[in-house]
Parts: C-alpha cells; structure tokens; sequence
C-alpha cells in the first residue's frame, strides 16, 4: 500500500469544504520582563510587555482547513465575554465562516499563559461545562450544516462541546459525509461508527495499553478498528510519524528529519489536512501521506500553527 506521488491543484482544494465541530478555546499568551520578586508572595513579578492571541482547539483545526485554502465551516459554543470577541475577530481574520452559539451562563475557554525570561511561568485556564439547552440547539445547527459539507472533522478537546457525538456520527452517516474524530479520553465507544479516528500515541495507550514490539501495536490497533466499526485508525506518533490502519492494510509514514521547534497544534494540523485532501478527492493513503507531511512542516515553525498549500506544494515535491 505505497501511495503514489501527488500534486495538489489549488483550485481542486479550493473547492473543498470541511465543517469542523467541536471544543473552540482561545490561545492568549502575555510576554513580559521579570526583574524582581514579589513582596507579597516568593514569586516573581511580570511587568507585561505584549500579548499574542491564537484560536485553539477546534477553531485551530478550522483555521487550518482556511490556510490551506478549502472552505472551513466552524460551529462551537463560546460565552457571551471578551474572549468570545476575540475569538469571532481572529476566525474573520482567517478566513472561517464560524458559527459560535453563545451560552451567556459558559465562560469562553482561554488558556492564558504568562512567560518571562523566555520561558512560560504560569498557566491560567478558564473553562466551565456548556448547557444543555445550547448543546441541543448546537446538533440542531449541525444538522442543518452537514448538508453542504464534504467531509466533517469532530475536534473533542473534552470541554464538553461534543456531548451529542454519537448523534452527529450516525447524521454523518446517514447524510453520506465521511467524519474524522480527534479523541479524548477512554470511552472511545462515542466514537463508533466514524470513519476516521486520530489518536495520538498516548491517547491510544491510554485505551489499548501499551505493547512490547511493533507487531503487538499493529495487532492492537486492528482490533481497536474493528471493535469501533471504524472505516480506519490513524495513530499519529510523534517523531515515530503516522500509523494508519484499514482492515489489514498497514501504511506507516515515518517523520523526515527536520528540526523541531514547536509541537503543539500538530494534531490539529494532522485532521484539518486529512479532511481538506479528502474533500478535494484524495485517497486515504494520499490523504495521510500529505497530512504527515503537513505536520512536519508546522512542527518545524516557530509561532505559527498553521501550513499554506504553497509551502506544503513545495514540500511534496521533495522527496
Ligand atoms: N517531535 C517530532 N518530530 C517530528 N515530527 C513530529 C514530532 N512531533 C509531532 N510530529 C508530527 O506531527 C504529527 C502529530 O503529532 P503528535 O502525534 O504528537 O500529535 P498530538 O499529540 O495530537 O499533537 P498535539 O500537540 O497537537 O496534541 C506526527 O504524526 C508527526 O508527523
Ligand atoms: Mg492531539
């Protein structure tokens, strides 16, 4: 199962639409000097210089499906707050067309990290479970945007936006859209059903337990496969790369080596490729092929978490 040799044409992509559902969090990041100790508390004070915001989570995976340049759909639940504000700004700014329900009693989930000294001093996380009411008129709006969609990619940060997974895996289906999970957790019977699931290697450890030798994870991830009536597994494994798994055919695609900078918001990079390259007609081997590479190129980047078909074009031309 060697996949052969691609060219991406970025108007078959363009015409690619993804809808992207599940957990949005806001990435806020204040950079500041430290040049003294508290006399409140031993801790150091950070006289803040500058902050940086990105959208997180699912709002990262749909600002990826944009960059590459296919149409991405988002629906979330934010609060009624500033960092929703922000959140709708920089999803503008990025070329999504987002629909954010708003729950005025759901505080936005923001990390907030605090760094000085080149280095992170503190995380704040803000987060709180969404209603009832929102999550229902939220598979409602779902229902409604599957329609028009290619192929659905569910994001489960596990905040609780996916609360009707298994509702919007069996519309998926009736409705004839493939749908790609990234999963949280250990109950991964909400996932059942789906055509894709991308866990990562601790993530699949978590639910399989670990293995001695390649030939035991291979076995495992089969059967993982078939207990989920799974089209395919997709276990993305760090600097070991990608292993998918469909029936029993195994592809693995190792990471090139590359130097590594930054590693988080891989796996939204990971699902947002794979859903763009097939909506635009790929095969799954392709699909993956492309999505590996994709990964390598934003774990190579400083700052930005996103890849644009140009410079995932040019990478694909090196072999
Ligand atoms: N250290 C690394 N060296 C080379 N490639 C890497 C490294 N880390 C991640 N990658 C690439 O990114 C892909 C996804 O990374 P990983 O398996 O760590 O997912 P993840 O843990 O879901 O990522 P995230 O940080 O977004 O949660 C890998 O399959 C690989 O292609
Ligand atoms: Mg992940």
């Amino acid at each position: 199962m060697k996949p052969s040799p691609v060219a991406l044409d970025p108007s078959t992509v363009a015409r690619a639409r993804v809808l992207v559902v599940g957990d949005v969090m806001l990435d806020r990041y204040w950079f500041g000097e430290v040049s003294r100790i508290s006399p409140e508390a031993p801790v150091p004070i950070v006289h803040v210089q500058r902050s940086e915001e990105r959208p997180g989570g699912a709002a990262n995976v749909a600002r990826n499906v944009a960059s590459l340049g296919a149409h991405a759909s988002l629906l979330s639940v934010v609060g009624m707050d500033e960092p929703a504000k922000s959140l709708v700004s920089l999803l503008e700014e990025y070329g999504v067309e987002a629909k954010l329900l708003e729950d005025p009693d759901f505080l936005t989930t923001v990390k907030l990290r605090v760094l000085g000294r080149q280095q992170q001093l503190l995380r704040i996380d803000f987060e709180t479970p969404p209603s009832n009411e929102i999550l229902l008129s939220k598979l409602n709006d779902f229902e409604k945007m599957v329609e028009s969609a290619h192929v659905v990619a569910l994001s489960d940060y596990g905040k609780g936006g996916l609360e009707h997974i298994e509702q919007m895996i069996a519309l998926c289906k009736s409705a004839g859209k493939r749908v790609l999970v990234d999963p949280k957790g250990d109950d991964y019977t909400r996932y059942r059903g789906a055509t894709m699931l991308t866990p990562n290697r601790s993530e699949f450890r978590e639910v399989v337990g670990r293995w001695k030798s390649e030939a035991v994870f291979v076995e495992k991830a089969k059967k993982l496969r078939s207990d989920l009536d799974l089209e395919a597994l997709l276990v993305t494994r760090s600097e070991e790369g990608m292993t998918l798994v469909r029936g029993n055919d195994v592809l693995h695609e190792p990471t090139r080596a590359r130097e590594v900078y930054d590693v988080s918001g891989a796996g939204d990079t990971v699902i947002a490729t794979l859903s763009v390259m097939l909506a635009a007609g790929f095969s799954m081997p392709q699909a993956v092929h492309i999505a590996n590479r994709a990964a390598g190129i934003v774990v190579g980047k400083l700052g930005t978490a996103s890849v644009s078909l140009k410079e995932l074009q040019e990478d694909l031309n090196v072999v």
